[in-house]
């Protein structure tokens, strides 16, 4: 058995278990007295198994660490694959030009032009189109989804005004960010490992992902040179690095989750030598898949690992990421409905249905500042079809909704303070205040407020008050698009004429 089937043959062992002390429990609740105590108990139980004290976050940090060191060190040597990304050199600031890129890593995918103008200007220009993937495409052929995504690019070119056009005999170049586990070759060049957010295309997984865009955008007749292939967190570590030189990691809390840093290459033993010019590498850490008994997992979250398309896998995603943190509290909705009647005699027939409440839908409940929770009132109605709710329920609601996404936010930043302590940025080295930034991106970070808020106060207690100091958190707007634009122009095929 590999690896990752011993993961899930344990994680699924686990569930199996917590099925049986289930069991037990909801005989215990339902001889609970009173009309609200077993909803009650319900809630207090699931409280403190997602409790998160700092403690525990700095156990999470360590394990983390622990696990960076052994993916360095080898391939396949730890459940976080520490993929090189072939980017030696961010961006410097001085980066210019009209470069393209392409965006894919979600449930939409975008297509880019910006024009970037050095230290002075900054990105000067943006223009862009987001285009949503229909669902059978996530999960039918990859000819399918690359014609598709190849379609939309050659549109977005032919409708280019004439003064985008290159002159004759330059090609346009792109900057394709691909936002999964891919084991790169180059710079412009990798395989897909495996897919994650609900996309699952057999036919992908080992084929050089650029080798199957550049076919794609061949049969629409497109003349355009890949010059990069990044994953999102990458992207956004060199958008955040463009417009300031103290940012070390780039962060990505959306759809799904994961991070990526700047390396010394001479402690990554898996580079064999190679060691590029600038001494440095960045590193994909592909922390969705980190795994750990010090993580804070419940029943509802072993449930929800169990039927999604990549049981085992992503463990630490499913508790953290846009994409599951509203079935979490869906799930737990639906125990309290059917073993507690939280909503009466019957369990509302929307809240058996997957991802049905999505975490906008938890965002906006869990900041529902009205004194009689209108909005929770209106998303149950709307979103579960449930009428008719009290204000006792929908607070407990919104309960439900705070335990989820405060431990997810604490849970990632013990991720965020575990690459600090990689690169020892941790504490203030001999007294020297050296300032360290992160740039982070993604829906959840950028819209869910008390997540991003607990998120960010979570890095600074574990940090403490000096090293809290020396620290900043950054949003990188748009780091998945502009960071593969930048990329493309510092892999320009025309650098080193320009140069000479
Ligand atoms: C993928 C990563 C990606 C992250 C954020 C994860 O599911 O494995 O490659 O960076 O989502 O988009």
């Amino acid at each position: 058995m590999g690896k990752v089937a011993v993961g899930a043959a344990v994680v699924c062992a686990a569930a199996v278990c917590a099925a049986a002390a289930a069991a037990a429990v909801v005989h215990h609740r339902k001889k609970s007295s009173g009309k609200w105590g077993p909803v009650e108990a319900m809630v207090k139980e699931f409280e403190e198994q997602c409790s998160s004290p700092i403690g525990k976050l700095r156990k999470i940090a360590d394990a983390m660490e622990v696990e960076m060191h052994a993916g360095l060190a080898s391939e396949g040597g730890s459940k976080l694959k520490m993929l090189i990304s072939y980017v030696d050199n961010l961006p410097s600031g001085d980066e210019k030009g009209f470069f393209y890129a392409l965006d894919l890593g979600g449930t939409n995918f975008r297509v880019l032009r910006v024009q970037l103008g050095g230290k002075e200007k900054g990105v000067v220009s943006l223009h862009s189109e987001e285009v949503s993937i229909p669902p059978h495409l996530m999960t039918g052929s990859s000819h399918e989804l690359f014609d598709f995504i190849a379609t939309s690019l050659a549109k977005f070119i032919s409708s280019e005004p004439e003064e985008f056009h290159p002159p004759p005999g330059k090609q346009r170049e792109l900057g394709f960010t691909f936002s999964f586990p891919v084991r790169q070759t180059s710079i412009a060049s990798g395989t897909l490992i495996k897919w994650t957010k609900g996309f699952r295309i057999e036919d992908v997984v080992g084929e050089d992902v650029v080798g199957e865009l550049t076919k794609a955008m061949k049969k629409t007749g497109l003349d355009m040179r890949v010059a990069a292939l990044i994953n999102d967190a990458v992207g956004t570590l060199a958008r955040g690095r463009f417009s300031n030189q103290d940012v070390i990691a780039g962060v990505i809390l959306g759809t799904g989750t994961n991070a990526a840093y700047v390396e010394r290459a001479n402690a990554i033993p898996k580079l064999q030598g190679s060691l590029p010019k600038s001494g440095d590498m960045v590193i994909n850490m592909e922390w969705g898949n980190f795994c750990s008994s010090y993580l804070p997992l419940t029943e509802y979250d072993r449930a929800l690992d169990a039927e999604s398309l990549n049981p085992g896998e992503q463990i630490f995603e499913k508790m953290i990421s846009g994409m599951y943190l509203g079935d979490i509290v869906r799930r737990v909705l639906f125990r309290m409905a059917e073993e507690a009647d939280f909503f009466g005699d019957t369990v509302p027939r929307k809240l058996r249905i997957p991802f049905i409440l999505r975490t906008p839908d938890i965002s906006a409940m869990h900041h529902d500042t009205s004194s009689d929770l209108k909005v929770v009132g209106n998303k149950l109605k709307d979103v579960l079809e449930i009428d008719n709710t009290s204000l006792k329920m929908r607070k407990i609601v919104v309960k439900l909704c705070d335990i989820i996404a405060i431990r997810a936010a604490r849970v990632a930043a013990a991720g965020n303070f575990s690459i600090l302590k990689k690169i020892g940025r941790d504490t203030v080295n001999a007294g020297k205040k050296q300032k360290t930034v992160i740039s982070l991106d993604g829906g959840l970070f950028e819209h869910y407020n008390k997540f991003r808020t607990c998120l960010e106060s979570t890095i600074k207690e574990l940090l403490g008050d000096d090293g809290a100091e020396t620290i900043g958190i950054e949003h990188s707007n748009d780091g998945s698009g502009i960071g593969a634009a930048l990329l493309a122009a510092s892999h320009s095929q025309y650098l080193a004429m320009e140069d000479s």
